[in-house]
């Protein structure tokens, strides 16, 4: 149900960088100018900035730099039926409050968008640095009709989609590292946490989280993670809009689930594994169960696992675990 602030921000986003008039506002909304002034007040508080003059009305001017639903909304291409989105200033984790959300019986899909996780996780029990600095940190739920071997080629897809968005979107070379993080120039610039609940053969609900370093400061990580992370603002040198990325990212999760769902993925699977896949042909440590397999890579299987040729010229099948690139002699 759209909100006062939903049509106004309808509006104005839609005629950016133009101005709307105080008039034109009020007739969409169907309410007087004075009540538009008080929505716009609202609007400012929750980091708006706008240009103001009699004779022409409004224009934006600044955006919020933190997660603001009705923005998000606004801006969000794609819209399956009975979807939502829940932001919050704080939570544990947003994959925990989308679990949480799903045991409730909240419909999907649904997103949860925070600002900051006091709990925020990785894979293999590993912490998420989740301060409130501009990044996004993202959880996108469904209750599917997939088997659960395919869990690992949805977390790839999903992946794949997503350095597609962010090369358009901001102008970078963004790769895919097997089996869920984002690189940018080496360094880590996102990572997939997807979790299931499987019922016998069957997955219950599904949560696709993602943390994605959006705008956070060069010299701004805390020391375990300074070498290897990188946000975009970091590479492209300039703050990137949150809210429009995090609409971006949204549709671009709500339609590649689709894809997925319908199994037309496998159309286009394949070219954008050979575009972002920074694996292929590379020497590599895979760590699975506490033991180390070297190798080479030689590709995937269908269900998205990792084939991986040893020395003695044998192929080897991963579902899981740990990559570390082998540096050139
Ligand atoms: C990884 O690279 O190990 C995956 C990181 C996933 C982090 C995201 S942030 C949003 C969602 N909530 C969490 O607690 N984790 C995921």
């Amino acid at each position: 149900m759209p909100t006062p602030e939903h049509l106004i921000l309808r509006e104005l986003t839609a005629r950016e960088p133009g101005w709307v008039s105080g008039a034109t506002l009020a007739s969409k909304l169907g309410v007087s100018r004075v009540t538009v002034w008080l929505h716009m007040n609202k609007l400012r508080s929750a980091g708006f900035v706008f240009a103001a003059q009699r004779a022409r009305g409004y224009r934006i001017i600044g955006r919020p730099s933190q997660p603001y639903a009705p923005l998000i909304e606004t801006q969000l291409k794609v819209r399956p039926r009975g979807f939502s989105l829940v932001t919050l200033d704080e939570t544990d984790s947003t994959n925990d409050e989308a679990e949480r959300q799903l045991a409730a019986g909240r419909v999907t899909p649904f997103a949860v968008v925070a600002r900051r996780q006091t709990h925020g996780r990785g894979r293999l029990g590993r912490v998420w640095h989740s301060e409130p600095n501009g990044n996004l940190y993202l959880s996108v739920a469904f209750r599917p009709r997939t088997a659960p071997e395919q869990m690992g080629a949805f977390t790839l897809w999903m992946g794949l989609n997503l350095c597609e968005l962010l090369a358009n979107f901001a102008q970078v070379t963004p790769g895919l590292k097997w089996p869920n993080d984002l690189l940018l120039g080496g360094r880590k610039l996102g990572g997939i946490l997807t979790e299931a609940r499987i019922d016998s053969d069957q997955i219950r609900d599904l949560v696709f989280g993602l943390g994605l370093n959006i705008n956070s400061p060069a010299g701004g990580w805390p020391p375990e993670v300074a070498r290897t992370a990188v946000s975009l603002a970091e590479v492209t040198g300039t703050a990137l809009d949150f809210n429009r990325l995090t609409a971006a990212v949204l549709g671009r999760i709500l339609l590649a689930y689709d894809n997925f769902s319908d199994g037309t993925y496998t159309q286009t699977f394949a070219d954008l594994w050979h575009r972002f896949d920074v694996l292929r042909g590379k020497r590599i440590t895979l760590i699975e169960g506490g033991r180390r397999h070297p190798g080479t890579v030689t590709g995937l299987d269908d269900e998205g696992a990792l084939l991986l040729r040893d020395a003695h010229g044998r192929t080897h099948r991963f579902r899981a675990g740990e990559v570390t690139i082998e540096k050139k002699e």
